[in-house]
């Protein structure tokens, strides 16, 4: 049997989009940065409601973003399943993942956390990952390989290593997981700087299946830039 084939499961996804996207430079929070007229929050959305076996969505949202706050995105509503849940996010991501945790239906076995940010990530990306966790992975990351030769360096920038190419990924969002891992992971008191991380700190193995370029994250404008011009060349999911 291939991951594609395993059992669909419930899956809970729990989408973050409380950042404030500083290296955007933007006037609104980064989820709320217009491409082509809309949110980077509303094309997330858009393809997370399209994920097969999906039972419950969580919504993270900085404070003043959440419905019946003035910035709430109306466009959003069009999209999300009846039952959809709301929250305010943290100061680090990993606060704004744990807010969002609590609210997940506890009925779902596979979570996926994703980047609002990573806006036009295809739905096929999703589909893989939570076909590795159906098919019995703790964990499964979209990954791509890495095209630059990475160094590590000291505090003064002089090299101190450099891992071999072959064996570094990328990775990207959704990750997904066994629910009850990632929860027990989340209560281990532990904090890392992915929800992989933190998996893998509780001494699981989390897979890196293939990953996918248009789940790349807007960061930067030349990102968002980058984003329109996929929009503009009339891309779809
Ligand atoms: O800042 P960065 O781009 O790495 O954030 C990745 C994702 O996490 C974004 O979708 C952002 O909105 C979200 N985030 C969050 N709460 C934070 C920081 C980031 O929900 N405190």
């Amino acid at each position: 049997m291939t991951d594609a084939d395993a059992a669909p499961r419930s899956v809970g996804v729990v989408v973050v989009a409380a950042g404030s996207g500083t290296r955007l430079g933007a006037a609104v929070p980064k989820a709320f940065v217009r491409l082509a007229g809309r949110t980077l929050l509303s094309y997330a959305v858009e393809r997370v409601v399209q994920v097969p076996g999906l039972a419950s969505v969580v919504l993270v949202l900085p404070e003043g973003w959440l419905p019946g706050e003035p910035g709430y995105d109306h466009e959003i509503s069009r999209h999300l399943p009846a039952g959809t849940a709301f929250v305010a996010g943290g100061a680090k991501r990993g606060d704004s993942v744990r807010n969002g945790l609590e609210r997940l239906d506890p009925a779902c076995d596979v979570v996926l956390i994703h980047d609002a940010a990573r806006c036009l990530t295809p739905v096929s990306t999703f589909e893989r990952v939570v076909a590795a966790v159906g098919a019995g992975a703790a964990g499964a990351v979209p990954g791509l390989p890495v095209v630059d030769t990475i160094k590590t360096v000291d505090a003064e920038g002089v090299i101190t290593g450099t891992p071999d190419r072959a064996a570094l990924r990328a990775v990207q969002t959704p990750q997904g997981f066994d629910a009850k891992v990632l929860r027990t992971a989340y209560a281990s008191g532990l904090s890392a700087t992915d929800d992989a991380a933190l998996v893998e700190l509780t001494g699981h193995h989390v897979r890196v299946v293939e990953g996918d370029p248009l789940a790349f994250k807007v960061t930067t404008p030349e990102d968002l830039a980058h984003a329109e011009r996929i929009v503009a060349a009339g891309w779809s999911p």
